[in-house]
């Protein structure tokens, strides 16, 4: 699975996003590293704070089914029938995600063939873990 397919699978799921209140989509596609696929979308509230974005959605998924350790997650965002953009994680999910795979890959872009993948540990330097103890 390249970071081109994931996005697709990304780009897919996005069409589920909730988002009657900031109307901006974004699905998420993160793959364990044994080469399963989970599918996040972000799930927006009439109380805003409880909304949860499209990442850890997809973590939440993987985790609750036994999954620990992930190579790759791609994301793809953008305002409802409007262009896709960069859709880089909030800060929330970055220390989410550290939580299991610092060193993930993270891909986005504006479409499949203009993506950008950077490590988790370059977008979050230093993350929280009680393993450094
Ligand atoms: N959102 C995500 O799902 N993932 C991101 O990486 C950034 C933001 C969601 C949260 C909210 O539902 C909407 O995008 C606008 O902030």
């Amino acid at each position: 699975m390249n970071s081109r397919e994931l996005f697709e699978k990304a780009l897919a799921a996005r069409e589920n996003a909730y988002t009657p209140y900031s109307g901006f989509k974004v699905g998420a596609a993160l793959l364990t590293e044994d080469g399963k696929i989970y599918t996040g979308v972000n799930v927006e509230n009439a109380s805003y704070g409880a909304a949860i974005c499209a990442e850890r959605t997809a973590f939440v998924k993987a985790v609750s089914e036994g999954y620990r350790s992930f190579s790759a997650i791609a994301i793809a965002g953008g305002k409802d029938g409007g262009e896709m953009e960069e859709c880089w994680p909030c800060g929330i999910c970055r220390q989410f995600m550290y939580e299991f795979s610092p060193d993930l890959d993270v891909t986005t872009g504006s479409c499949a063939d203009k993506l950008v993948t950077k490590k988790l540990s370059e977008l979050l330097p230093e993350g929280f873990t009680l393993q450094n103890e």
